[in-house]
Parts: structure tokens; C-alpha cells; sequence
């Protein structure tokens, strides 16, 4: 069972479920991800990862899993934590192909190891990772709730949960303003750059049924997590939510 409110699903005529879907469309759009990512967020999505990291830094986390790797922009930037080593793991390979990329021109493989892994079946043994790290990935999650308990199973105890998602803007103007930006123009230029029809389709629609703040802390609490705590970034656009196993 989802916790999200109805499944929104990046094709809708499709005949293959969530995840295969995702992980399509993901392989679809990896060549023009990243500068998309920069371009349609005006690079504001590299301070977003950067202030959501910011909150491990008390734990100085050594062993770290980051889920949803994609491009490895996430793991890449959980570098200045200073880890032994963090694994990424996503569903997409032609994500993966382009941070490993990434990885090998900046010669950090010994730091940061890619693998082909699903959010819902981890491939490693319990009380594993001092923290786990989800970068825009669990609003992507076929099972959020199967999701989030693996990645609680395979946390030290003690270990962290940082999840950073979109989320919805409340305040006025800004609220007004983002969903005319979310709505309108971000599905023009995403489409017209990336090529693929549905993607930035996909992604306002499936920011505005996602559960956010005290929503989303909810469910990491009903999960097991404790001491969970969330920070809205640049007026709630994006969310940084802490939570301890
Ligand atoms: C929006 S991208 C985020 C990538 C990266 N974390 C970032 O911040 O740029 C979402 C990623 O989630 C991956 N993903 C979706 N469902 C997943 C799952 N069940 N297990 C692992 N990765 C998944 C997709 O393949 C995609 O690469």
C-alpha cells in the first residue's frame, strides 16, 4: 500500500506499474537531468542539497547509503561530511551511467561506489549504514511506506534518516507564484529540452499529491523513526526532514 493519496504515475496510458514507469522515464530524461535540474531550479537545488546535508553534520556519519542516487549529485555533495565511503543505489542505469561519469572524472571511486538497487529491497544486512541519505527519491517510491522501513532495517541504531523532497510553498505571493512556475512553465521547457512528454508533467503532478511536512514526518514516525524533525527550504519549495532509528 502507498501513502500517497492516489498513484500518479509518469505515463499514464502505460500498461507497466510505478516503478517500471519511473525507472523509464528516469532512463528517458538521464542525458539532460542534470542540467535540467540546474536550469528549471536556477541552481538553487545545489544550496537546497547543501543546507539539507547541513543537518547531519553533528553526527558525522562515517558509513553512509545514499538511496536514489540518480546522477549522484546527492553523494557527491554528502562528501563534505567527510565519510569513509557512501554507496548510491538507484533503479535507473542510465541515471547511474551518467554519475559514474561524474564519479570517475573527479576520481573518487574509492569514496563513492554506484549499484543497480531498489529502494524496497535493499541488498544489504541489517543495522548496516550510520546514515542513509534520499535526495527527490521518495516521492518516486512505488511502496513509500516498504520503502522507508527497509532503509529504517538497514540503519544502525542511532543512525540517520535525511530525506530532501519537494513540497508545497503556503505563504502568499510565493505560493501563487510557484504553482504558476510548477504548472506551467516547468512542463514547457522540461518537455522542450528533454524530449520526453510526460516527465515534467509528471513532476508538479506528483509534488502536489505527495504528503509533506508534518504530513511526511507522520509517516516517518509511523514507520519507527524517532526524533523527527523537518526544515522547509526557500519558503517550503523544498523540505530537509531528519529522523533517528
Ligand atoms: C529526481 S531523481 C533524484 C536523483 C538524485 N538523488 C538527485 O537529487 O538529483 C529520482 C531518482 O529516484 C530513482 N528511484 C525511483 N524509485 C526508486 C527506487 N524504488 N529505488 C531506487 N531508486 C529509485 C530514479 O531512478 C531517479 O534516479
Amino acid at each position: 500500500m502507498t501513502s500517497t493519496k492516489k498513484e500518479v504515475v509518469p505515463y499514464k496510458t502505460a500498461e507497466i506499474d510505478k516503478k517500471s514507469q519511473v525507472r523509464l522515464m528516469f532512463n528517458n530524461i538521464a542525458h539532460r537531468y542534470d542540467f535540467l535540474n540546474h536550469f528549471l531550479s536556477l541552481g538553487i537545488d545545489i544550496y537546497w542539497r547543501y543546507a539539507a546535508l547541513k543537518l547531519l553534520k553533528p553526527y558525522q556519519p562515517k558509513l553512509m547509503l545514499d538511496i536514489a542516487t540518480g546522477t549522484a549529485d546527492f553523494a557527491l555533495a554528502a562528501l563534505k561530511l567527510n565519510p569513509e565511503k557512501i554507496i548510491g543505489v538507484d533503479i535507473s542505469e542510465g541515471m547511474l551511467a551518467i554519475g559514474q561519469q561524474k564519479i570517475t572524472r573527479k576520481q573518487l571511486e574509492k569514496k563513492i561506489e554506484l549499484r543497480w538497487g531498489d529502494s524496497e529491497k535493499l541488498d544489504f544486512t541489517d543495522n548496516y549504514f550510520d546514515a542513509v541519505i534520499v535526495s527527490y527519491g521518495v516521492r518516486n517510491f512505488a511502496d513509500l511506506k516498504q520503502g522507508l522501513a527497509d532503509i529504517r532495517r538497514v540503519l544502525k541504531p542511532g543512525g540517520q534518516l535525511l530525506v530532501l523532497e519537494f513540497s508545497k510553498p503556503l505563504s502568499f505571493p510565493f505560493k501563487q507564484v510557484y504553482q504558476f512556475y510548477f504548472q506551467y512553465i516547468l512542463p514547457t521547457v522540461g518537455r522542450w529540452i528533454s524530449k520526453d512528454q510526460a516527465a515534467y508533467q509528471y513532476l508538479p503532478e506528483s509534488v502536489a499529491a505527495f504528503p509533506d511536512g508534518k504530513e511526511f514526518v507522520k509517516i516517518m514516525e509511523e514507520i519507527g523513526f524517532d526524533q523527527c524533525t523537518y526544515k522547509p527550504l526557500t519558503f517550503g519549495v523544498s523540505t530537509a526532514y531528519l529522523g533517528i532509528k
